[in-house]
């Protein structure tokens, strides 16, 4: 069967249509009328296939490998020793302990535990902290290409997205100039980056993370930090905005260095006066974050022998694409962090969807289209995440290099 995701956006990332909105007696809210999440289209159609029997090679997702050992240890011991129930809104004492003492050890940044609130996901981090700080119609800046769930959970909420494009030649960085630039065409409430970024890996330096702060505290701006690809660099390493403002929400998780997606579990580090808020929406909308997963991530933090050896694996893989592809007339910028590269498709098509649709199709190659990233721009790039196994991008280079030849 061939392969086809539908075009359901326009270019500024507006839903077009929706055959399911058609029905007159299932009335649903405009707010639930969300563009797809491409990188999940494409894993669907992928993971089908492979259940099917295609030989599948996964480099649409973000996604590592298990846990390290002490985090299944860790959960069997409490499922068998304790009853798994709710615990506070806002997560364990001792996780939130642990999670503060993470950033003295690593940042040198004093944060005391009750500006921790755990969360199932930073996704769910996302949700909580938009509740918290944005009424509907608030504007919310956001860079493109960026993460695509970004966009969507502010729509769902009724929260205007301003895109800030960022350029190639400036290694798709947004600047303070550029937010200053975007506040005074029209106010804005909020602003969320990410530094490692999703899609490119690349990362602000310390000075420009600093610009920011201070910017967005000078102009009554709230950022939020998405610092969820920490722990996952190929160089310098990267900067907590914390270092530099006291009012900067910072989203990180448990899903990406310490390679717990399927545990959901993540973190928000919070201004004192939105702690309280957080935490009664937290009780309303989730009561808390699950028990086991509280109990594996106080203990991740320990593991960092293996958790470093699952870094250099990925250095090695994103060597070997840095490699592969310009051979292949892929142009890609090497990456600073994360585990993603952006790669530019234009030399071989002007429509990254269908590019991806016929990759799977033809290799069995998973890979994203840019256009999740970037409505307007990413007709021409693809992602390809190298986060999977040494022998998976080995394959898929050998597999793309025959198709493209
Ligand atoms: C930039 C970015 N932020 C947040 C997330 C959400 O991750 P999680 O909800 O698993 O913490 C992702 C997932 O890919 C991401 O790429």
């Amino acid at each position: 069967m061939k392969t086809s995701w539908t075009r359901e956006t326009n270019k500024t990332g507006k839903m077009t249509k929706d055959p399911f909105m058609a029905s007159p007696r299932v009335p649903l809210s405009l707010r639930s009328n969300v563009a797809p999440f491409m990188a999940l289209d494409v894993l669907a159609s992928a993971t089908r296939r492979e259940r099917e029997g295609q030989d599948i090679v996964h480099l649409e997702i973000g996604e590592p490998g298990a846990p390290p050992r002490c985090v299944r240890q860790a959960a069997i011991a409490a499922l068998d020793g304790s009853k798994v129930g709710y615990t506070e809104a806002l997560g364990r004492p001792e996780l939130r302990a642990r999670i503060a003492r993470h950033y003295r050890d690593t940042h040198g940044v004093v944060v005391s535990a009750e500006r921790i609130a755990v969360t199932t996901g930073s996704s769910a981090g996302f949700a909580l902290a938009f509740l918290a700080l944005f009424d509907s119609g608030a504007h919310v800046a956001i860079a493109a290409p960026g993460y695509p769930a970004y966009r969507n959970i502010l729509e769902a909420l009724g929260i205007e997205t301003v895109t800030i494009e960022t350029a190639r030649e400036n290694r798709f960085i947004v600047t303070a100039a550029m937010i200053e630039a975007e506040h005074r065409k029209r106010k804005l409430d909020g602003i969320l980056l990410m530094s490692p970024a999703n899609p490119t890996g690349m990362m602000m330096s310390r000075a420009e993370l600093r610009s920011i702060c201070e910017t967005c505290d000078r102009l009554g701006i709230a950022f939020i930090s998405d610092e969820v690809y920490h722990g996952l660099t190929y160089g310098d390493a990267a900067e907590t905005a914390l270092k530099f403002s006291s009012n900067v929400i910072v989203a990180n998780s448990f899903s990406k260095y310490f390679c717990m997606t399927g545990w959901r579990i993540g973190w928000l580090v919070l201004p004192e006066h939105l702690v309280r808020p957080i935490e009664r929406l937290q009780q309303s909308l989730s009561i808390s974050v699950p028990f086991l997963s509280q109990i594996g991530a106080e203990v991740v933090f320990d593991a960092q022998d293996e958790l470093q050896a699952v870094l250099a694996g990925y250095a090695r893989n994103r060597e070997i694409l840095l490699n592969e592809l310009p051979g292949m007339g892929l142009d890609v910028l090497a990456s600073d962090g994360a585990f993603y590269l952006y790669a530019d498709i234009s030399r071989h098509s002007e429509d990254s969807l269908d590019f991806c649709a016929k990759l799977l199709d033809a290799t069995g190659v998973g890979t994203t289209p840019g256009l999740d990233f970037d409505r307007r721009r990413g007709h021409s790039a693809i992602r390809l995440s190298f986060a999977g196994p040494e022998r998976d991008i080995v394959e898929a280079m050998r597999r793309l290099k025959v198709w493209l030849r």
